[in-house]
């Protein structure tokens, strides 16, 4: 099992507060099965450079090695805030791809809308350096809860799309993300946690038993297949499924 997006780095983020929780929350994720582990704390482009970021979060990793469990693999990304105008320079900013890939975890904007200025950002910026953006949890931006055909935009645009596992768990949230699995948009899946309270990384565990159940068995696998291939940094193709309707609330 693949984790493709955690806030375990502690000092760093939202995430872990400390080297404490972060080795608990490493403890969980060996325990659910974890083979593979993508640091991603987030990047917001205020404070530093992604060399800057890049530094400060290789250093912090390296503090955190004589921690790290066995029997994992361990990769370093970032959650990249995405507004358009943050992106300083593409060679920089390619920098906070997921180590070795030509994959980058964009986050878009919760609180702002997004414009067609934005969507083009995007673009431009996958033409120009051939990169793959992967969108973090598409299916909590309001944008897409009102407008899920915006799914179908992103991954004709070039995007894959990451669904957090606790969204397939959730009252609120699992219309949308069992929506997005019908249609072929759950290209990744991760965790997303934050600590041992925010998305306990055990989520992942019970999400995939959830999907089991409800007998998308194979739409897990080959979330899983699709992200092998990623960290491996090889293309992948997805085919773009039909844009998802929104009616009286539900999803079709
Ligand atoms: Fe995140």
């Amino acid at each position: 099992m693949i984790d493709i997006h955690t806030h375990i780095l502690p000092h760093f983020d939202d995430g872990a507060k400390d080297t404490e929780i972060a080795k608990e929350m490493l403890q969980a994720e060996l325990a659910q099965g974890t083979k593979t582990l993508v640091f991603t704390s987030h990047y917001y482009g205020r404070k530093h450079s992604p060399a800057r970021y890049v530094e400060q979060r290789n250093e912090i990793f390296e503090r955190l090695k004589q921690h790290l469990p066995e029997g994992m693999e361990y990769r370093l990304g970032a959650e990249v805030h995405f507004t358009g105008i943050n992106v300083p320079d593409y060679d920089e900013f390619c920098k906070l791809a997921i180590d070795g890939t030509k994959y980058i975890l964009v986050e878009f904007p919760f609180t702002s809308k997004w414009t067609w200025e934005l969507l083009d950002k995007l673009a431009d910026f996958i033409y120009d350096t051939g990169y793959t953006p992967i969108i973090a949890h598409v299916e909590r931006y309001k944008e897409v809860m009102e407008k899920p055909s915006l799914a179908t935009e992103l991954v004709e645009m070039g995007c894959l799309l990451q669904v957090n596992a606790e969204s397939f768990l959730d009252k609120g949230t699992k219309g949308l993300a069992f929506a997005l699995l019908k249609h072929g948009y759950v290209h990744c899946i991760g965790s997303d946690t934050h600590d041992m309270e925010m998305r306990n990384p055990g989520v992942l565990q019970e999400a995939k038993a959830a999907l089991e159940k409800e007998g998308f068995a194979d739409e897990w696998a080959r979330a899983q297949e699709i992200m092998s291939h990623v960290l491996a940094d090889e293309k992948v193709a997805v085919p773009v499924g039909k844009p998802i309707k929104k009616f009286l609330g539900k999803y079709f």
